[in-house]
């Protein structure tokens, strides 16, 4: 990889097992698994990491009880510098091969958007939902994870976005995004969800 790797985290002594995720330059995420369960721990990596836990952990509160989408993991002892999530299990939708088939499309696509509706009801844009960004859990059921990008609506400032500026992944924004069409509702991101469940084709 063309990074430094950084050095390893403290585990805490409840973990019997632990077993990376993933990891680059900005983040490390790894699975904390005990007697009693498992945790996703989310490390924020880097010069910015300390505000980038914040906001990402208080992104996570205004979604507490939000369906189908990731949520602090209750009652875990605090683990330093980390976010702690409940694990969703599973594995990310871009491990999926794409394009899904109808039926995977179908079971996937009601759910995330309700995910969606009930997050921007919360005052919530997520910013970066793309294939990465979905864990389907074991039992078929998708989650929308990484609020590391989102920001509440009243943040946003409208106004022409260069698409060396834009936010997110670049395949799967919404074309209000880089405001490359006059349309803000919120329409304009169904063709940009579609390509996430679809991977685009
Ligand atoms: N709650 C969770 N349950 C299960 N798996 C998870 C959970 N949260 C994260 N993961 C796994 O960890 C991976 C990376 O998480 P995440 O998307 O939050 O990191 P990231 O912010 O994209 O990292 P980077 O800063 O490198 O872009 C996911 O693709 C998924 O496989
Ligand atoms: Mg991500």
């Amino acid at each position: 990889m063309g990074f430094q790797r950084k050095a390893a985290s403290w585990d805490p002594p409840w973990a019997a097992r632990v077993e990376p995720l993933h990891e680059s330059e900005r983040t490390r995420v790894t699975r904390l698994v005990s007697e009693v369960g498992s945790v996703i721990r989310k490390e924020p990596l880097g010069p910015s990491a300390r505000r980038r836990l914040r906001h990402e952990v208080e992104i996570l509160e205004r979604l507490s009880g939000a369906e189908g989408v990731a949520q602090l993991a209750a009652g875990a002892a605090p683990s330093p510098g980390s976010i702690l999530l409940a694990d969703v299990g599973g594995t990310a939708l871009s491990e999926s091969v794409m394009p899904l088939d109808r039926a995977g499309l179908g079971g996937l696509a009601g759910p995330l958007a309700r995910a969606v509706a009930g997050m921007h009801r919360r005052g919530v844009m997520h910013r970066d939902i793309n294939p990465a960004n979905i864990v389907v859990s074991d039992r078929g059921a998708p989650c929308l994870i990484d609020f590391a990008l989102a920001t509440r609506f009243t943040v946003v400032q409208p106004g022409f976005v260069h698409h060396t500026e834009a936010v997110g992944t670049l395949p799967y924004l919404a074309p209000d995004r880089t405001r490359r069409r006059h349309v803000a509702d919120v329409l304009t991101s169904l063709p940009s969800s579609r390509a996430s469940v679809t991977g685009g084709r």
